[in-house]
């Protein structure tokens, strides 16, 4: 591959994020330029966002409650930041209303409350999900979960035949845009059209979708629309605090809704509550002002790039990857490995070293390397257990031990994420370090803590008090 090239077209993007290249303390008392492995957790800031917030905070007030200037000016971001998200998702503007939050968590949480269930209705939920996508929908009504195949792809037919035989019934398909273990892309659009032809609406978490592909909610009636979206802002390079659910004004408009407060009613008096129009009647108490204009600035720079070339990029790294990772004996991928259906993906790529705890790869990469990357299940147990093959009856044994407060042999994998600012030297750096650790050139002496299951090098000197300090 064209390490140059590839190296070139986004290099301004690298310029982009603050605390590129920040020197990190390494366990033999040196430092290093970090490198930055798990953007599917969280991204770094983008420059252009904290110049805005900048600019912003100067301008910050209270909103549309407020009189004076600065409500004005603030006002009029927020809501033009509800508009610049609407687009950025491909909604309809006389259809739609964006809806904003913490999270993504709270936004599927607040579809969950906001839903007002019958008894026979179901849920249909993927065995792919995060716990986020996952936990809210459970106990709200019947849900049942849509079969991954071994290589953690969606069971299509297993879709098919759930939604003919519920057919009526399932009141909400609820889908990951792309799986935070496997990096892998549901055929979203595909899912929508069948839901639709079998009764159902459709949620799509958007939360490691958004960063990478463009998504076209579209317009209300046409077959492949996506009636519900759900993104987080701190996955898209604006960690100030600021989910959306995007989703139909009539949805919204009916029933009260599930946080309850400030800025919520038209008016109140003992005896009655009539609430808000949307979005305002979903956004109870002050709003994150802040983080919203944070998104509006990096929805800003992501269009500007273009997603598709930011979609390119990644592709050509997480091919590179995949090729390489091939080469390293022992090393297992888990999900999609073929370096030339890179595109069908995202590069979130789960693995593990044969012989080796995932969590002291991880540990070594950290304080030997200076790689930030995850390890364990990702917040979504089910399927990395499902990729794992883990039997009932192991799975009772973990159980029992977690439960115990012992995750010491709770079974996971090691996560490399890339943002799109990663270049082919921080690919390097991962794999060259990994066939460290694999040939166990590696200095540290690891302690492992049972209750969370982390291993600590002995040897380690550095404070991170003597790096940030809030006293
Ligand atoms: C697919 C997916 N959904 C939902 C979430 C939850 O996002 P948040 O923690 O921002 O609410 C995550 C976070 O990693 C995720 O990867």
């Amino acid at each position: 591959m064209n390490k140059g090239g590839l190296g070139n077209r986004v290099g301004d993007l690298r310029q982009e994020i603050v605390g590129i290249d920040q020197p990190v303390p390494l366990l033999d008392g040196t430092s290093r330029p970090y490198v930055y492995l798990d953007n599917a957790a969280s991204t770094p800031t983008f420059r252009g966002v904290q110049d805005k917030v900048n600019e912003f905070l100067t301008w910050y007030s209270s909103i549309h409650r407020g009189t004076g200037f600065k409500s004005l000016v603030a006002s009029q971001a927020y809501d033009t930041a509800r508009e610049i998200v609407a687009e950025f998702v491909g909604a309809d503007p006389t259809n739609d209303v964006v809806v904003f939050g913490k999270n993504t968590t709270e936004a599927v949480n607040k579809l969950a409350n906001r839903f007002s269930f019958q008894p026979d209705d179901m849920i249909l939920a993927t065995l792919m999900e995060h716990h986020s996508n996952d936990l809210p929908w459970r106990g709200r009504c019947r849900l049942e979960y849509v079969e991954v195949l071994a290589d953690g792809s969606l069971d299509w037919e297993d879709y098919e035949r759930k939604l003919i035989r519920w057919k009526g019934k399932i009141r909400l398909v609820t889908t990951t845009g792309a799986a935070n273990v496997t990096g892998y892309l549901p055929p979203i659009y595909q899912m929508a059209r069948f839901a639709h032809e079998h009764g159902a609406l459709i949620l799509v978490d958007a939360a490691q979708l958004a960063p990478h592909r463009r998504i076209q909610m579209g317009t209300p009636g046409s077959p492949d629309r996506l009636d519900f979206v759900a993104l987080s802002a701190h996955k898209m390079y604006a960690p100030f605090g600021t989910g959306a659910l995007i989703g139909p004004r009539a949805f919204f408009a009916n029933g009260p809704p599930d946080t309850r407060g400030g800025g919520t009613i038209e008016i109140v008096s003992l005896e009655e509550v009539f609430w808000a129009d949307p979005p305002d009647r979903d956004e109870a108490g002050s709003p994150n002002v802040v983080g919203a204009v944070a998104l509006a600035a990096s929805i800003s720079i992501l269009k500007r790039v273009g997603v598709e070339v930011l979609a390119e990029h990644e592709t050509a790294l997480t091919r590179y990857t995949l090729e390489r990772m091939g080469q390293i004996p022992g090393l297992r991928i888990f999900g999609s490995s073929v370096p030339l259906c890179a595109q069908d993906r995202l590069g979130v790529i789960a693995f593990q070293l044969e012989g080796i705890p995932h969590a002291k790869v991880a540990a070594i990469l950290g304080y030997e390397g200076g790689i930030g990357v995850r390890s364990g299940c990702f917040c979504a147990h089910p399927y990395v257990l499902r990729l794992l093959g883990t039997n009932p009856a192991e799975y009772e044994r973990f159980k029992q031990r977690v439960l115990a407060h012992d995750r010491s042999t709770l079974p996971g994998l090691i996560r490399a994420s890339f943002g799109c600012y990663n270049n082919i030297e921080d690919v390097d750096r991962l794999l060259d370090w990994l066939d460290r650790i694999r040939r166990g050139e590696t200095r540290g002496e690891y302690e492992l803590h049972v209750p969370s299951g982390a291993y600590r090098p002995r040897q380690f000197a550095a404070n991170p008090t003597d790096y940030f300090s809030l006293r």
